[in-house]
């Protein structure tokens, strides 16, 4: 097993034992799909040991080291969750399926509702998708007075030539929209392939701010959040779990 797995499962378990004293409805709902009145009529039917007992009760105290089981089967604490997809096109970033389905629907993981997307793509961009169920984490993402830069590749209608650096790093006006955008970094690849870093995630952002200068995106890939690079050994469409070092560079 690689290094990094082994200390996000040493830090993960750490964060459990925390949270290790709770009620056994509470245990129940935070394990398994189950709601919480689901969880008492499993109680009621007597589907739940602990340590081999039956409980019934469901103020009951998990402790640590418990072996809790509903019907036979133990049960285990699912904690936070920190995980990056390498998002395909005709995806979206929201939590429910609409044109087309989720991007959480490609993330296998036990009691999915409880993840959300810090900070969306379009359903035609692909690349770097960070899920979390910490919401404070990604608020330090998504929130624009935080500054993470997010650096996408962009493939463009027309060349482009130098000057353009300047000018986005003195901030283009979008349509509709009064004032700047945040100062940007613009580094040219090719005449119509280049990399652009911006701090700010307003909508449609990177297309229109190379629209408010007569060009077109063709073509749109998140390569990195801050420090958080996508891994290219992830095809588009898979995930993996992020390593404690990723999740502490937020
Ligand atoms: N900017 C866009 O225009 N689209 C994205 O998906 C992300 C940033």
């Amino acid at each position: 097993m690689p290094f990094e797995v082994v200390g996000l499962i040493i830090w993960q378990f750490s964060l459990l034992k925390l949270s290790i004293n709770v009620r056994l409805d509470k245990f129940i709902c935070e394990s398994t799909p189950l709601t919480r009145s689901l969880a008492k009529k499993a109680l009621h039917r007597g589907d739940i040991t602990c340590d081999g007992i039956v409980v019934k009760d469901s103020g009951f105290k998990v402790t640590e080291g418990m072996r809790v089981c509903l019907e036979g089967e133990p049960i285990a604490l699912v904690g936070v969750r920190y995980l990056m997809l390498n998002k395909p096109v005709d995806t979206i970033c929201s939590t429910i399926d609409e044109t087309y389905p989720s991007v959480l629907s490609l993330v296998d993981v036990p009691k999915p509702e409880t993840l959300h997307i810090a900070g969306r793509l379009d359903a035609d961009t692909t690349g770097l998708v960070l899920i979390t169920t910490d919401g404070q984490w990604s608020h330090k993402i998504t929130s624009p007075k935080k500054e993470c830069g997010k650096r996408y590749l962009v493939q463009l209608a027309d060349p482009v030539d130098a000057g353009l650096i300047a000018v986005f790093a003195a901030g283009v006006e979008l349509r509709g929209e009064d004032g700047l955008t945040k100062p940007a970094l613009l580094e040219i690849i090719e005449p119509q392939l280049v990399r652009l870093t911006i701090t700010e995630g307003k909508y449609h952002q990177v297309k229109r701010m190379f629209a408010a200068v007569g060009n077109h995106v063709q073509g749109l890939h998140r390569e990195s959040v801050g420090q958080i690079e996508l891994d290219p050994a992830l095809a588009l469409g898979e995930w993996r779990y992020l390593t404690a070092e990723e999740i502490a560079s937020v």
